[in-house]
């Protein structure tokens, strides 16, 4: 086969670039500097989540959260400084969650091998072993970030999606992070588990524009019931929870968040998005119907993909001594 100069360049170029981005991160990172500290990370974390499964969700969303805003780079765990309000206190963090754990593992690592192990490496660690514990997916996690210095609510609230987001914006905002279509519904299943505020659910439930019921009537009449259960139509139900997946507590992952969403029964117009175009509900209808062990692994290709998200690596950023403040 002949192929024009110009191909073989890009093939060279590719070959080129995927070489580098292999070396940048290495899931031996640490072999030498702190052989320790990825299993430190491990302890920290599963003890944290077998003492409340709660927390599993709260350390995948402070991952997905830092590498959305900024990239990989441990920037949703600094705090406002007087002057620059930071991520973790833009609107789309209400239930921000585990903010003590890594805080805890960093403090582990510090005692044992100060100055090396970075915020981002063990926020993407602590993602990966917080989903074994509960029993979901597992993956490896190349190593290497490091932590950047700047923290701004503004960028939290632009380039993470938002809940009323449609198909397209979906999209856009995945592919702006270098994130597929297909990436964007298989990270979706990631509220399988977790809880929002009933504030984000009473305007679907009880005020829908044009309802005679109040209700959004794309939403299953059962599902409608059982959340006014849960979150009265009232002032004092905004700081109440409730499961994203409720189908077993919000506690399991697994596939049942995309048999929610084909039954009519998530929570979010972002979840109802993925089977609004004809590929997504392929997509969804495909997860559905294989063995869950094909969520599973794309999932985590998916979160490896998601934890490589502009990291800064070599002698950028900095290794931050306390995860919530720039050295
Ligand atoms: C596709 C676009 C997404 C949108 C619009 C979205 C939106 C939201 C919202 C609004 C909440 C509830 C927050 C609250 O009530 O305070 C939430 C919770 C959650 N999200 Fe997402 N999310 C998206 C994608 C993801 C991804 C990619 C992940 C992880 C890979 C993720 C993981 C979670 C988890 C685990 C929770 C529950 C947190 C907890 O219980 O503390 N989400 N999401
Ligand atoms: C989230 O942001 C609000 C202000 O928008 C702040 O009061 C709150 O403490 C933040 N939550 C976390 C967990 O940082
Ligand atoms: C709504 O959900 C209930 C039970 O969960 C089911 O019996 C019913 O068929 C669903 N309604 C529609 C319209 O699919």
């Amino acid at each position: 086969m002949k192929m024009a100069p110009s191909i073989y360049l890009s093939i060279g170029l590719a070959i080129l670039y995927a070489a580098t981005a292999d070396a940048q991160l290495s899931q031996s990172f640490y072999a030498k500097s702190c052989p320790g500290g990825v299993q430190a990370v491990a302890n920290v974390v599963s003890a944290a989540v077998r003492s409340d499964r709660r927390n599993a969700a709260g350390l995948l969303r402070l991952h997905f959260h830092d590498c959305f805003v900024n990239g990989c780079d441990g920037s949703v765990l600094l705090a406002s400084t007087p002057g620059n309000k930071a991520e973790k206190d833009a609107p789309p963090n209400l239930s921000l969650q585990g903010f003590g754990i890594i805080d805890q593992a960093k403090a582990a690592l510090e005692r044992t091998c100060p100055g090396v192990f970075s915020c981002s490496d063990i926020l993407a660690l602590a993602a990966r072993d917080a989903i074994a514990t509960i029993g979901g997916p597992s993956w490896t996690v190349p190593l290497g970030r490091r932590d950047g210095t700047i923290s701004r609510a503004s960028a939290a609230s632009s380039n993470l999606p938002g809940d009323g987001f449609s198909f397209r914006q979906l999209l856009q905002n995945f592919n702006s992070k270098g994130l597929s279509q297909s990436d964007l519904i298989v990270l979706s299943g990631a509220h399988t588990i977790g809880l929002t505020h009933c504030s984000k659910v009473t305007p679907r439930i009880y005020n829908f524009p044009r309802s005679a019921s109040g209700a959004d009537p794309y939403l299953n009449t059962t599902y409608v019931t059982e959340k006014r259960g849960v979150c009265p139509n009232s002032a004092s139900s905004a700081n109440k929870f409730v499961a994203l997946d409720s189908s077993k507590g919000g506690q399991t992952f697994d596939i049942n968040y995309f048999t929610n969403v084909l039954d009519h029964k998530a929570i979010f117009k972002s979840d109802d998005a993925l089977i609004s175009t004809s590929s997504g509900l392929k997509q969804v209808l495909d997860l559905v119907r294989s063995p869950s062990s094909k969520f599973f692994s794309q999932f985590g290709l998916a979160m490896q993909k998601m934890g490589r998200i502009q990291v800064l690596t070599g002698s950028q950023g900095e290794i931050r001594k306390v995860c919530s403040k720039k050295n």
